[in-house]
C-alpha cells in the first residue's frame, strides 16, 4: 500500500484525546501476562518517540517471569537495608510552592485510597513498598540511557519515550506506571540484568492489565487549568 501524503491524512483527534484522558498511573495489576505480539506492538510505537538529533538514546529492557521475581526480591531487600544505588539525585524536599502543593495532594489522595492515615508510618511504607513488587504487574520496561554531558537532553528523550510507551499501552487496552522509585536502585537492577554501568537509569514502567478493584486504581489525579501554566505572547 502506498503511504498517503501528509496533507491527506486526517488523524482521529477524538480517539487521540480519549487515549490521552484514559491513561493514568496504574497501581494494581492483574497477574495475566501480556501477549508477546502486544508488547512488540507497544515497543514499536514507543520507538517513534522524538529525540534530540534523532539519537534515540534508549536501550530498552523488558523483564518478566522468574527474572521479575528475582528483581523484586532484590529490590525489597536493598530497600529494607537502605542500600540505594541511584544514577541521578532525587529529593522531594526540593519541591516548593505550587509543585510542593501538587506533590502533597498526590500523597494525600493515594494514602486515602489505600486507607492509610498520615501518621501511620508502617502503613505508608507498605504502600510505598508496592513499587518494589511492581504493583503486581507481570512486566516492567526499563529504558536505560547512555550518558551525554549533564544528561538533561537524553533524560528528556527518555521522558518522551516513556510517555509514548504509556499512551500506546492505553491504546492497546493495557496500563502502566512510571516509577522513579525503581531508579533508586539503578545499580542493583543493572547488576541483575547484566547491563553495563555506563548506561544510566531514570525510571522503569511496570505494565500489564489494570486490576479494576485495586485500591490504587480508585482515583484519578487532576491537572491545573492551562490558565495557571501557560503564558501567551500575542
Ligand atoms: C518519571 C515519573 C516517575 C514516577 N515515579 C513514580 C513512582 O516511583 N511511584 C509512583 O507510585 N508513581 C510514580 N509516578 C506517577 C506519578 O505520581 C503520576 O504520573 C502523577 O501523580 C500523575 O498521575 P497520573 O499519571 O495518574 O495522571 C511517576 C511519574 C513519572 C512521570
Amino acid at each position: 500500500m502506498e503511504t498517503p501524503a501528509l496533507e491527506q491524512i486526517q488523524p482521529d483527534t477524538d480517539a487521540f484525546k480519549e487515549v490521552l484522558r484514559l491513561r493514568k498511573s496504574c497501581r494494581g495489576f492483574l497477574e495475566r501476562p501480556v501477549a508477546d505480539h502486544l508488547i512488540t506492538s507497544v515497543l514499536e510505537d514507543a520507538q517513534l518517540a522524538p529525540s534530540n538529533c534523532n539519537t534515540q538514546p534508549w536501550e530498552t529492557h523488558i523483564v518478566s517471569g522468574e527474572k521479575l521475581k528475582e528483581l523484586s526480591a532484590a529490590l525489597l531487600k536493598q530497600n529494607e537495608a537502605g542500600r540505594f544505588s541511584p544514577d541521578f539525585t532525587f529529593d522531594v524536599e526540593e519541591y516548593h510552592g505550587r509543585y510542593q502543593e501538587r506533590y502533597f495532594n498526590l500523597g494525600k489522595t493515594m494514602y486515602e485510597a489505600f486507607d492509610v492515615k498520615r501518621e501511620d508510618k508502617a502503613g505508608r511504607k507498605e504502600v510505598s513498598d508496592l513499587n518494589y513488587k511492581f504493583f503486581n504487574a507481570p512486566h516492567v520496561v526499563i529504558p536505560f540511557m547512555p550518558s551525554f554531558g549533564d544528561n538533561v537532553r537524553a533524560g528528556g528523550d527518555i521522558g518522551m519515550y516513556g510517555q509514548t510507551f504509556l499512551l500506546s499501552l492505553t491504546a492497546h487496552g493495557l496500563a502502566g506506571i512510571p516509577q522513579t522509585a525503581l531508579g533508586f536502585f539503578a545499580g542493583t537492577i543493572k547488576e541483575i540484568l547484566n547491563v553495563p554501568n555506563e548506561l544510566k537509569m531514570m525510571f522503569g514502567i511496570s505494565f500489564g492489565y489494570a486490576d479494576p478493584n485495586a485500591p490504587g486504581n480508585s482515583f484519578k489525579l487532576g491537572r491545573d487549568p492551562i490558565s495557571r501554566t501557560v503564558t501567551f505572547h500575542p
